[in-house]
């Protein structure tokens, strides 16, 4: 009873994520009620902002009609804080919440931003009343720099889309939005001297430069920093197609539909290439306030180089020993001009950088060993790539040292605007808490119990990653009738999907895996007495969909075993090993993607097949 009660007190507060650096339990509670106002004396037009948002938000998390009448949250905030969000800037706050009001105290008004969405986190209901419990709460970020890389290029992502997500980061106190912009399938800004780019490189999907400014400032309000990513000199095809004087080997060149590592390549020893950086980073730079600049330099394929005499002559002229250092360097000297401190992959690690660069690594924390040793700044991305879509544990356990921070990265072979909430949330909240909290936040338990309700408070940001998979269904197949296979399906990442069929960008994304999640809630949330009941409906499981036919026919020979041993545990016998043994060898021969989707029922029934209770023990106990 004691540890029911603990369990309760734990929900209670649950729902924070990112968890504050430090958090005293008070006693009572704040009612919530229509009258409920936020308000400050300090002006400044952010703040204002956040508040009138703040107030939006809470009315559809309580379905309240907000009426502000009495100030109950009053905040205090003693500077403005840099116009544009800063790299170090001070974000930190302190919440005090009595049973009688609330009081939100910060430096800047970024501070106070955070603050507000700590707040909103607190919002529970019990018994058809809203309320705040009364809390103590003393915040700071443990990494300035926390962001969520977008690729718009593979697949285009409307300003809606990149709204709803930026509303969602601050939700979880991100402060960096990775915009990468360019790739070969795609270059997705409107440039005013290079117009080619998007009458030719686009397909008529870009940004205009309004929208742009629109998205940023949009971010500012939200203290989130745009980060630009314009991939050079590789990943090149599009801006190659609409200028195919800047390659290494003559073109034409065409805007990629296939997913990988192209040849067309800027050429490194061209005052062309270089001609055109100064104008388009010219105007880019200028478009961009933020004075961090992602020039990429991921995966440089060196073929066209290593064919072109020419280039490799000019190298041995010029005793160039690594033609992208060279490349790099002169970009980097570009930038510097307008400001701009440069950010790029890994692969840019090399003799020449300048050490104001900044070094995102995807390809091992080892390379960001490597940047550190040699002086200069990093970001770690691996372990954070969003597209492998593994489960929120698996992201959970990496952590970026003595880096700047983090970056989760959302590529986009296998996501368009439709699916990507759903690839990014709620994951990406458990990874803005690595990011944000501190370093001995380690508990996986304790984390997805609070993802689940913080999932469902993301939905009032206006990300669809819950609301929309029921429709996706819905197009597949009327009436509900996939809902049992999907609440047990998993869907696969890059890894498996790109070798399970000849996917290109013109492939749609719309089957069962774009519309089941990464990660199963409905698996993860099964407890002890609803098993029979849910292996039941497995066992009855039917689809008419031809392509998950197999899949289906798993599931209810999942659901058949799983009754097996439930018949086992509750009959206070112990199971016969070799009986046992059988059982997870049939589990692991079905346990392989079909249509690109895995099984999650299988792990509920492998947990159970594996529990000591059914070797030893007289009663059932629970399976966690
Ligand atoms: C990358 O994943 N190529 C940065």
């Amino acid at each position: 009873m004691r540890i029911l009660i603990l369990l309760i007190a734990t929900t209670a507060h649950a729902a924070l994520m990112p968890l504050p650096a430090k958090v005293v339990a008070g006693q009572g509670s704040l009612a919530i009620d229509s009258d409920f106002r936020a308000a400050t004396t300090f002006k400044d037009t952010r703040l204002e902002a956040a508040i009138a948002r703040f107030h939006k938000r809470l009315a559809l998390e309580t379905g309240l009609p907000l009426n502000p009448a009495r100030t109950l949250l009053t905040i205090d905030c003693r500077e403005p804080g840099p116009a544009y969000p800063a790299l170090n800037e001070d974000e930190s706050y302190r919440l005090d919440i009595t049973s009688q009001s609330a009081h939100l105290r910060s430096l800047t008004v970024t501070g106070a931003l955070r603050g507000l969405e700590t707040f909103l986190q607190l919002v529970m209901r019990e018994s058809g009343n809203y309320h705040v419990a009364a809390i103590h709460i003393e915040d700071h970020p443990r990494y300035p720099w926390r962001g969520l890389m977008l690729d718009v290029s593979r697949h285009w992502m409307p300003v809606e889309v990149v709204e709803r997500n930026l509303d969602a980061m601050a939700a979880v106190k991100l402060n960096v939005f990775h915009w990468h912009l360019s790739d070969d399938q795609g270059v997705r800004v409107e440039s005013q001297r290079f117009p080619r780019l998007q009458e030719l490189a686009s397909d008529g999907n870009f940004y205009t430069q309004a929208q742009i400014r629109q998205v940023i400032d949009y971010a500012r309000d939200r203290g989130i920093r745009v980060i630009p990513e314009f991939d050079m000199p590789g990943h090149a095809s599009a801006l190659l197609t609409a200028y195919p004087e800047l390659a290494s080997a003559p073109g034409p060149y065409h805007i990629e539909r296939k997913w990988g590592i192209f040849q067309p390549t800027m050429d490194p020893t061209s005052p062309g290439v270089y001609a055109f950086l100064e104008s388009f980073l010219d105007e880019m730079t200028a478009l961009f306030p933020d004075p961090y600049f992602h020039i990429g330099g991921d995966e440089v394929e060196p073929t066209q180089w290593n064919n072109s005499a020419a280039i490799q002559s000019f190298a041995r002229v010029n005793h160039i020993a690594n033609l992208h250092a060279y490349f790099n360097e002169r970009v980097q000297k570009i930038l510097k001009k307008h400001g701009k401190t440069l950010v790029g992959w890994d692969e840019i690690l090399n003799p020449g950088l300048e050490s104001s660069a900044v070094i995102q690594s995807w390809r091992g924390a080892d390379s960001l060993s490597a940047a550190a040793a040699k002086g200069y700044r990093g970001i770690l991305s691996f372990g954070f790539y969003l597209d492998h879509l593994k489960p929120a544990s698996y992201h959970y356990a990496f952590d970026p040292g003595n880096a700047l921070g983090g970056e989760a990265c959302m590529w986009t072979e296998y996501v368009n605007g439709e699916t990507v909430d759903s690839r990014i949330w709620p994951r990406m909240a458990a990874i803005a808490e690595r990011f944000w909290s501190p370093r001995d936040i380690t508990s996986v338990a304790s984390m997805y119990e609070r993802l689940e309700p913080v999932s469902r408070q993301l939905t009032w940001t206006g990300v669809v990653h819950r609301t929309n998979l029921r429709p996706l269904l819905d197009r597949l197949a009327p009436d509900d009738s996939l809902r049992v296979l999907a609440d047990a399906s998993e869907s696969t990442g890059i890894e498996i999907r790109r070798d399970a069929r000849k996917y290109t960008s013109l492939v749609p994304l719309n089957r069962f895996v774009d519309a089941v999640p990464p990660e199963s809630d409905f698996i993860r949330s099964l407890d002890q007495p609803s098993l029979r009941a849910t292996f039941t409906a497995w066992t009855a499981s039917k689809v008419t969909v031809p392509e998950l036919i197999p899949l289906s026919k798993n599931l209810a020979e999942v659901g058949a075993l799983g009754l097996e041993t439930l018949n086992y545990l509750e009959s206070g016998r112990s199971a016969p090993e070799v009986w046992r043994a059988q059982r997870l060898a049939a589990l692991d021969a079905i346990d392989k993607p079909i249509a690109e989707v895995n099984l999650a029922a299988i792990r509920i029934v492998r947990q159970l097949l594996q529990s000591p209770v059914l070797s030893h023990s007289k009663e059932a106990r629970s399976i966690r």
